[in-house]
C-alpha cells in the first residue's frame, strides 16, 4: 500500500480499514467510520533512519528510573525505562491522580524535574491535594494545557525527567476535527505523545479513564500503542487498591503492588497477606483460604461460597473476583463427581478483599469453599489449600509450589491441602515444616477437609 492512502477508523471501537465500511464488523455500530491520513512528521521533524549493531544497543536495564515507591516499581519491571510510554487506567474516583502525585513526588524528591499536565483539575486543585498529601511542590510543574502540541512544545522546551498527562481523554490535537475524548482524538493525542518520548527520551505517563464496558476508552487502541498498561483497582467501599500490570514491554505481566487508600494518600502495603486475611471468619463455613501467586510474590487470600436453596425458578450464580464461567464448571464438576444436586441452589463466591484471582490454582479453594458451604462444616482454620480441577474431578498440579507454602508457613498456617503431583516435588526437596496433605480427585476432598 502506498504510504500517504487514507485508512478508515471506528469511532465506536478504533477499528481500522482500508476501506470505508458502512457498519463496524468489529462493534457493530453504523456509519462510525471516518477517514484519516497517514500521520506524517513534517519534513523539517522527519527522523533520518539509523541502524546500529545489535550488541552494541543500550538494554535500557540500568537507566531505569526507580520511582521509589516499591509497589510502583515491582509492576513496572523495576522502574521507568526511558522514553516508554505508560498507561495508568481505572475507574474514575480510585486514586489515579493522587497515585501520579505521589510519584511524582517521589521522583522530585530526588531532584528530578517532574511535569503534571492535568486536563481534569485546576493548578488550585493539585495544590489542595498536594497539601493534603504533604508533598512540598518542589521539582512539580503543574500545565492545565490540553492541546497535544502545546504540551509537547512545552515539554520539549523543559525536558522534564518524567512528563504525566491526566487524563488522556482531556488532551485534544488541533489537527483533528473530532470532539476531545472522542477515540480519535485520544489515538491521535497518544500516537504524539508517543513520538515525544521516543524521540526526546522523555518517560510519559498517561492517565486513562476506564468506560463502563471497562475497557480504556478508546477500547484497546491505546492498549497497543503504549509501552505498558497498568490497571488501577479496587472496590471504592474499601480501603486496598492493587496495581495490576495488563502488559510491560519491559518486564512480567501480572506483577501486582498493592496499596491502601487513607486520609494521608496511598500506602504502600508491603505484606498484603496479612491485609487479606484480617477479617477472615473462623469456623465458619463456606471459608477457605488459597495461597495465590500473582506475577512473582504470593499472597494468600480468602475465598468465600455460600450456597443456599434457591427460592427462585431460577438458581442465581455470582462470582465476585473470580470468572464466572470457571465457578459454573467448578459447579458441574462437584455435582458429577460427588452426585450432589446444585441446580436448585444459588450459589455465591466472592475472592475477599475486593482482590480478582485469575489463575487455575483457585479452583481448589472454590471447590473446597463450595463444599464447605454445602455441608456446612467449617473448614479448619490453619488449613490452605491449591490446585487446579480438570473436568473429570482430578486435581492438577500447580506452578510455584515452594513460594506458596513459604508463604503459608510464614502466616502460621499448619497443613496444606495440594495435588499429589505437587506434594510429590516438594517432598523430594524436604524442607518444609507444613503438614502436605496429597489429593488426586474432588471425590477424595471431603475427607480431607473435614
Ligand atoms: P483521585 O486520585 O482523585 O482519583 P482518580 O484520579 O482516579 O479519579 O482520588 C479519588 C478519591 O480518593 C477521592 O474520592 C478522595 C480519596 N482520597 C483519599 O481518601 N485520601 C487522599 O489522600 C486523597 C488525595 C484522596
Ligand atoms: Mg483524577
Amino acid at each position: 500500500a502506498k504510504k500517504n492512502s487514507p485508512f478508515f477508523v471506528c469511532g465506536q471501537c478504533g477499528l481500522e480499514s482500508r476501506k470505508w465500511l458502512g457498519r463496524c464488523p468489529d462493534c457493530g455500530a453504523w456509519d462510525s467510520l471516518t477517514e484519516h491520513q497517514q500521520t506524517q512528521l513534517s519534513s523539517a521533524g522527519r527522523q533520518t533512519a539509523i541502524a546500529q549493531p545489535l550488541h552494541m544497543t543500550t538494554t535500557e536495564e540500568n537507566t531505569r528510573l526507580i520511582t521509589g515507591i516499591g509497589e510502583m516499581d515491582r509492576v513496572l519491571g523495576g522502574g521507568i525505562v526511558p522514553g516508554s510510554l505508560v498507561l495508568i487506567g481505572g475507574d474514575p474516583g480510585i486514586g489515579k491522580s493522587t497515585l501520579i502525585l505521589q510519584l511524582l513526588a517521589s521522583l522530585a524528591a530526588k531532584n528530578l524535574q517532574m511535569l503534571y499536565v492535568t486536563g481534569e483539575e485546576s493548578a488550585a486543585q493539585i495544590r489542595m491535594r498536594a497539601e493534603r498529601l504533604k508533598i512540598s511542590g518542589h521539582n512539580i510543574s503543574i500545565s492545565t494545557e490540553n492541546s497535544v502540541e502545546a504540551i509537547i512544545d512545552l515539554a520539549g522546551r523543559m525536558h522534564p525527567a518524567l512528563m504525566a498527562v491526566d487524563s488522556i481523554q482531556t488532551m485534544y490535537s488541533e489537527e483533528v476535527g473530532s470532539a476531545p475524548g472522542s477515540v480519535t482524538q485520544v489515538r491521535e493525542a497518544t500516537a504524539r505523545l508517543l513520538q515525544l518520548a521516543k524521540i526526546n527520551h522523555i518517560p510519559v505517563l498517561l492517565v486513562g479513564h476506564v468506560t463502563k464496558d471497562g475497557a480504556i476508552a478508546g477500547p484497546r487502541v491505546l492498549e497497543h500503542m503504549v509501552d505498558t498498561v497498568l490497571y488501577f483497582e479496587g472496590d471504592r467501599g474499601q480501603v486496598f487498591r492493587i496495581l495490576r500490570t495488563v502488559k510491560n514491554r519491559f518486564g512480567s505481566t501480572n506483577e501486582i503492588g498493592v496499596f491502601e487508600m487513607q486520609d494521608s494518600g496511598l500506602i504502600e502495603v508491603s505484606n498484603p497477606s496479612a491485609l487479606f486475611l484480617a477479617e477472615r471468619p473462623v469456623n465458619v463455613s463456606g471459608s477457605v483460604v488459597l495461597p495465590s501467586v500473582e506475577g512473582t510474590r504470593p499472597i494468600l487470600v480468602e475465598v468465600q461460597a455460600l450456597v443456599s436453596r434457591s427460592s427462585l425458578g431460577t438458581a442465581r450464580r455470582t462470582a465476585i473476583g473470580a470468572d464466572p464461567q470457571r465457578l459454573a464448571l467448578l459447579t458441574a464438576v462437584l455435582e458429577k463427581k460427588l452426585g450432589i444436586a446444585l441446580y436448585d441452589h444459588d450459589i455465591f463466591l466472592n475472592i475477599a478483599g475486593g482482590i480478582r484471582i485469575s489463575e487455575p490454582a483457585l479452583d481448589l479453594g472454590v471447590v473446597a469453599a463450595l463444599l464447605s458451604s454445602y455441608l456446612d462444616k467449617p473448614i479448619d482454620a490453619n488449613t490452605v489449600v491449591c490446585g487446579e480441577i480438570g473436568l473429570a474431578g482430578e486435581i492438577r498440579a500447580v506452578g510455584q509450589m515452594e513460594q506458596r507454602v513459604r508463604e503459608a508457613g510464614r502466616l502460621g498456617f499448619q497443613t496444606f491441602l495440594m495435588p499429589e503431583s505437587s506434594a510429590r516435588q516438594l517432598q523430594s526437596s524436604k524442607k518444609e515444616k507444613m503438614r502436605v496433605l496429597a489429593v488426586r480427585g474432588v471425590s477424595e476432598l471431603a475427607e480431607h477437609l473435614f
